[in-house]
C-alpha cells in the first residue's frame, strides 16, 4: 500500500486532467498501482491565482472526484492540499493555513527557481518556527542552483521536509541528483506528482522498486513509511 502526497489528480484546475473522465483515468492507474492514499495538490500561484477562488475551484472538484470514489467504492482515500509556489512574504499571510492539506499544518511548498536566496531559507525557516510543517516538493530540480546550500542546510537540521518526484528514479532527467539526494539521506518522501496517463502517470511502485533494486530494502520501507506518516499527519 502506497501513500501519494504531491499529485495534480484534480480536473481543470491546472495542467493535470482535463476532464472529470482523465481524473477518474488517473485515479483507477494510481489505484492499479497500489495507492492508496493520495493528495491531491493543483497548483497555486498567488501571482496568477484569487485565493477565494482557488479555494472554492479545488473545494469544488475535490467534491467530485471525491464523491465518485465512494459511490464506486474505490479503496483509495483522498485529501485536498495545494503545491504552493513560494512567494517573498509567504511567512506572513494570514491565510496560509488555509493552503495547507486538509486543514492540518502540512504545507506543500514548490521553491521559484529564480529566487532561491538566504532570505528565502530564512522565511522558510519561519514558517517552521510558526508550527508549519513545510514539505519541498520535488527537491531533486534545484540543486544545481547557487542559494540551495541554505536550503539543504534545512532538510539536513529536519526544519523541512524534502520529497522528491517518482519519476527522478526512472528515466526523468533529474536522476542524478534525486540518487544523490536519497544516498545523502536527504530525501524523506518520494511522490508521483502525476499529471496524465502520459505525463508523470502514477508510478511509485516502478519507482519503489527501482529504488529497493539500487539502496535496498531498508530505504524503502523508510520512505513508504514516512509518506504514510505524513498523510497521518494530515488527518
Ligand atoms: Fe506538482
Amino acid at each position: 500500500m502506497f501513500t501519494d502526497i504531491h499529485s495534480h489528480i484534480l480536473h481543470g484546475i491546472d495542467d493535470g486532467p482535463e476532464n472529470f473522465e482523465q481524473s477518474v483515468l488517473l485515479l483507477n492507474e494510481a489505484s492499479r498501482n497500489g495507492v492508496k492514499r493520495i493528495i491531491a495538490t493543483p497548483h497555486f500561484h498567488a501571482s496568477r491565482h484569487g485565493l477565494d477562488e482557488r479555494l472554492a475551484l479545488a473545494a469544488d472538484r475535490y467534491s467530485k472526484l471525491q464523491n465518485y470514489i465512494l459511490e464506486n467504492n474505490i479503496p483509495v482515500s483522498l485529501l485536498q492540499g495545494f503545491e504552493v509556489r513560494y512567494f517573498n512574504g509567504i511567512s506572513r499571510i494570514d491565510s496560509l493555513n488555509k493552503l495547507c492539506i486538509n486543514g492540518s499544518k502540512v504545507l506543500l511548498l514548490e521553491l521559484d527557481a529564480s529566487n532561491i536566496t538566504e532570505a528565502v531559507a530564512d522565511e522558510i525557516l519561519d514558517m517552521s518556527y510558526s508550527g508549519y510543517k513545510v514539505v519541498l516538493a520535488h527537491i531533486e530540480r534545484y540543486t544545481k542552483l547557487s542559494g540551495f546550500k541554505q536550503i539543504k542546510r534545512l532538510i539536513a537540521d529536519g526544519e523541512v521536509i524534502a520529497q522528491c518526484n517518482a519519476d527522478s528514479f526512472l528515466s526523468g532527467c533529474f536522476g542524478r541528483a534525486a540518487q544523490r539526494l536519497l544516498k545523502e539521506n536527504m530525501v524523506s518522501i518520494i511522490a508521483s506528482d502525476m499529471h496524465s496517463l502520459e505525463h508523470r502517470p502514477p508510478n511509485l511502485k516502478q519507482a519503489y522498486e527501482a529504488i529497493e533494486n539500487k539502496f535496498g530494502p531498508k530505504v524503502k520501507s523508510r520512505l513508504i513509511y514516512k509518506a504514510e506518516n505524513l498523510f497521518d499527519m494530515c488527518l
